[in-house]
Formats: structure tokens, C-alpha cells, sequence
């Protein structure tokens, strides 16, 4: 009989687009997609690490999933993802009946491990039942997957899966070489690795034949992209990167760079490649370290015609002393003179952010000065997190002392002063005709998309404006969604 899986995605993009991997090599082993969770076999929930309150949810969830076990011992339960890797200990303890915890290196091993499970059971005989009441005891057919150091980006799985139809992810690297003192994901996702840069233009080529009007370039850290690849090439760090683009600018060095491995294959290089070899029509990246965002990728935004006016680049905070607690590697002062540069070359840039409040040892002058930046750099859109401390990261063994009430109340006058921000900003469209990539329809029943800065649209019109680039003109703001009419 056909196997039922369930799974469930908390955190990034990245999560976001693992999931489809795994439903891809899922569906292609046989499996069945299912949409509520009592309907299936096998229950996967693919978590995330970066936040405490994160790792709560798929702690609460995989909870409950765990008692239907006693009514239903043949069940499957899986912690997939980033917490996988940074809890094992918990998981242990808190989840006994997991049959299977795997790490974001693992998941392409995943119909390997699940068949492994499978094995494990059969051998035992029957599934042993579970009391009705009492602790549960742990699995007997447990399996573990977490000592990869990288995924094996070079072994593609086989199927595949999208959620959209018009939109799509593409991984270009994974991992993360960077050590914000913050953070979990380089101990999650490990080293950075690269996928090849003609994979990735296959792909995006395959998408836009099959229909797909926009992809989104993934990555932890996009602006590193070209560092390191599978096959052990890559301009391996950022001076070596420098040195290669000195190269390049030099008349007559390119027997030189031929002896250093030329050409550089870097982000900016990738979009240009993407830009002119591919019929996509949109192109959008996430995310965007400031350390490594440089006037290279200011002049290919600037200069690709598919790739949107639109940088997520997260700042974390507008004071020095926090940034380099942070280990952030950049000042306010080098961040804002890269936005400068970029609102020099793309008026119209859309740009967004993330900032942490209550860092370790953020005083209030630290916080006004997060105010101040946030008031003066204008973003689109910001996301706020309250500081949270991670087990294993350098931040933790810091004391976490910015008391709760006033973390929760820096959030609240940062998201305050982004709303009335993000209003004013979009009101700057009214009037105007913009760009629209119709998604579908929102469930009033609209058309809706984005801007190619990232902008929400609604308008009415036929199903037949589904999947394609409409003009609209934007009639009014209602909040941060522009409300419009198609251009005939
Ligand atoms: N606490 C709060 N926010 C965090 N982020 C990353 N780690 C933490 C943490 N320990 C935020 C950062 C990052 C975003 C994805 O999550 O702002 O850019
Ligand atoms: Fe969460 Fe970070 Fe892992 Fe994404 S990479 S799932 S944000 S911990």
C-alpha cells in the first residue's frame, strides 16, 4: 500500500526549500503527500535551531505527535533540520519514540534512513505496543544521521518537488563560514560548500521552461557564493577574491590569473550568468552578509535586467561596540556608506533587514542607536528578534543580561517605528504604474503579487493574468499592500 508522509517546515528559505527536496525524493520512492498529519504514516518535521522560540514549537508539536503513537505503534517520526543537529540530547530526551533524527547534511540520505527504520522493525518482529497512559518509552527502531560535515551538493537527489508553479527557490551554496557570536547555523549547516555555477544555470533553465517566472537564489550567505565547490576549487577566501578582481582589472595579467585559477566565479558572476543565459524573468537572492555585499554586486543588481531592485541586508544593530560583540566584521559607518553606494547606483532599491535587540551587554545608547539607524536608512520592510541565547555559540557563555520586559520593549519601539517606516514607503507608489508578477489570487478572491521591489499588489482580473508580469496601476496604500488596477 501507498506510504503517507506528513511533513511540517519551521525557519528559513532554506528549510523551506529542503522540504520540497525531501518531499521530491519522497514522492519519487512512492510516497503520498498528506496535509494533516492523521492521515499519515510517516511524520517529518524539518526544524529550526535559530531561536529558542523556534526550537519550542517543534518541541510542543513532535509532543503531541508522539502520544498518537499509542494508538498507532507502526507510526514514523522523524526530527528533521537544524535541530536535529544542535539538540540531539534534547530530542532525546524529551522525544523517546523519534524513530529518526537527522541533520540538514543528512537529507539526501533520507529514503535511505527511513528504509533503514523500516529494517530495523521488520528484524524486531512486530511494532511493540505502548501503554495507554504513563512515560513513554524510547523507539526501538531509532535511527541517527547527524555526522555529516556538509551536504553532498554534488549528488543531486532524485525527483523533485515545488510548491509553487510561478516562484520557485534554488540553493546555490550551503553552510555558513562566518561566526556571529549569535548564531547556530554554521554548528546546523556547517561549512560552506557551493553548488557548481552550471548546475545552478541548468536549473534555473529547466525552471523557466516549465513555466516559472521568478526564482529566489538561496543561500546562508549568497555574497560568498564561489568560495568553495564539491570538486575542492573556489577563490577559497575574501582576500584571495580581492586579489582575483585585481587581477581581472589589470591590462595583460591574464596569463597571471590563468596560473591563479582564473576566472573568478563569484555571486555578481553567477546573476550575470543567470541574467544572460537563462529566460527567467525575475531574479531575486537571499541572503546578503554586509561584509561581503560590494560594489560588484551594487553593479550587477544594477546592470541585470531580470534581477529585482531588492537587498535583504541584515544589520543586526546601528552600534559599533554591539556590531563587533557581535562579531559582525563591519561598522555602521561601512554598512551605510554600502547603502549609499547602492541608492547611488538603484534609486528605487528596496531595501530590508534584520535587527537583534537585547544583544549582550546592549545599553540604551546601543539601542537609540539601532533607532537612529533604522530611522535613517528608510527600510522597506525589518525584521526585530529579541536576543536569544543559543546553546554552543560564543554569545552563550556570555551573560544574558538585558532583563526580558526591556528586550520586549525594544522590540516593540522598533517594530513600531518600522510600521510607520514601511507605510510612508509604500505610499510612494500610489499614483504610479509598477511591475507586477501575478501569484494567484489572495483569499479575498484578488489577483495578487510583488513588485519587483518586493512591494504586496492586489487588483482584480482574469485567471489567465496567473503566472505572468502585468502592469498595474496603484490606485491606493492600504497599509504596506498596494491596491491597484491592470493596465490594459
Ligand atoms: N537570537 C535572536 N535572533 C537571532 N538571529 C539569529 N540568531 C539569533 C539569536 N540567537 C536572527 C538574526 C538573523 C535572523 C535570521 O535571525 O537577525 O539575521
Ligand atoms: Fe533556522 Fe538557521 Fe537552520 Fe534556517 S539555517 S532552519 S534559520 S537555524
Amino acid at each position: 500500500m501507498q506510504k503517507q508522509v506528513y511533513l511540517q517546515t519551521y525557519g528559513c528559505q532554506m528549510n523551506e526549500r529542503d522540504s520540497e527536496e525531501i518531499l521530491g525524493m519522497l514522492t519519487a520512492q512512492g510516497y503520498a503527500i498528506v496535509q494533516r498529519e492523521e492521515e499519515a504514516d510517516v511524520i517529518l518535521l524539518n526544524t529550526c535551531s535559530v531561536r529558542e522560540h523556534a526550537e519550542a514549537r517543534a518541541f510542543g508539536k513532535m509532543g503531541i505527535m508522539q502520544q498518537l503513537k499509542r494508538q498507532r505503534p507502526d507510526l514514523v517520526l522523524g526530527i528533521l533540520g537544524c535541530m536535529a543537529k544542535a539538540q540531539r540530547e534534547e530530542v532525546f530526551r524529551r522525544l523517546p519514540q523519534v524513530d529518526l533524527v537527522a541533520g540538514p547534511a543528512e537529507i539526501y540520505d533520507l529514503p535511505d534512513l527511513l528504509a533503514q527504520v523500516a529494517e530495523k522493525r521488520q528484524r524486531q518482529g512486530l511494532v511493540a505496543a505502548i501503554p495507554d497512559h504513563g512515560p513513554l518509552p524510547p523507539s526501538r527502531s531509532r535511527i541517527l544521521a547527524l555526522d555529516r560535515q556538509v551536504r553532498p551538493l554534488d549528488r543531486k537527489p532524485a525527483g523533485d518537488y515545488r510548491r509553487g508553479q510561478v516562484t520557485a527557490f534554488v540553493t546555490i551554496m550551503e553552510g555558513c563560514d562566518k561566526k556571529c557570536a549569535y548564531c547556530i547555523v554554521p554548528m546546523t549547516r556547517g561549512q560552506e560548500l557551493s553548488r557548481p555555477m552550471q548546475e545552478i544555470v541548468e536549473e534555473v533553465q529547466q525552471l523557466a521552461r516549465a513555466g516559472y517566472k521568478q526564482v529566489t537564489l538561496l543561500g546562508q550567505n549568497v555574497n560568498s557564493y564561489g568560495k568553495r565547490f564539491p570538486d575542492g576549487s573556489g577563490y577559497q577566501g575574501p582576500g584571495r577574491r580581492r586579489r582575483l578582481l585585481e587581477l581581472e582589472a589589470e591590462p595583460g595579467a591574464a596569463s597571471q590569473g590563468v596560473a591563479e585559477g582564473l576566472p573568478l566565479i563569484d555571486f555578481p558572476v553567477l546573476l550575470r550568468h543567470i541574467d544572460a543565459k537563462t529566460s527567467m524573468a525575475r531574479v531575486r537572492f537571499t541572503t546578503s552578509h554586509p561584509f561581503d555585499a560590494h560594489e560588484q554586486l551594487f553593479c550587477a543588481m544594477a546592470e541585470c535586467p531580470t534581477v529585482c531592485e531588492f537587498l535583504h541586508l541584515p544589520v543586526q544593530s546601528g552600534s559599533n561596540g554591539v556590531l563587533r560583540a557581535m562579531r559582525r566584521g563591519y561598522t555602521v559607518e561601512a554598512y551605510l556608506s554600502k547603502v549609499a553606494r547602492l541608492r547611488e547606483l538603484i534609486p528605487e532599491v528596496a531595501l530590508s533587514t534584520d535587527v537583534i535587540v537585547g544583544f549582550p551587554g546592549e545599553t540604551e545608547e546601543d539601542f537609540e542607536a539601532t533607532r537612529a539607524l533604522m530611522a535613517e536608512v528608510e527600510y522597506d520592510s525589518a525584521f526585530i528578534f529579541k536576543y536569544s541565547p543559543r546553546p554552543g555559540t560564543e554569545a552563550a557563555s556570555w551573560v544574558d543580561d538585558v532583563p526580558r520586559p526591556v528586550k520586549e520593549a525594544r522590540n516593540q519601539a522598533l517594530l513600531a517605528l518600522q510600521e510607520e517606516i514601511s507605510r510612508r514607503r509604500t505610499t510612494r507608489w500610489v499614483g504610479r504604474e509598477v511591475e507586477v508578477l501575478i501569484e494567484g489570487r489572495n483569499r479575498r478572491g484578488q489577483l495578487a503579487g510583488h513588485t519587483r521591489g518586493n512591494a504586496t499588489v492586489v487588483c482584480e482580473g482574469p485567471n489567465t493574468c496567473i503566472g505572468e508580469l502585468a502592469i498595474v496601476r496603484v490606485v491606493r496604500a492600504k497599509g504596506t499592500t498596494l491596491i491597484g488596477e491592470l493596465v490594459p
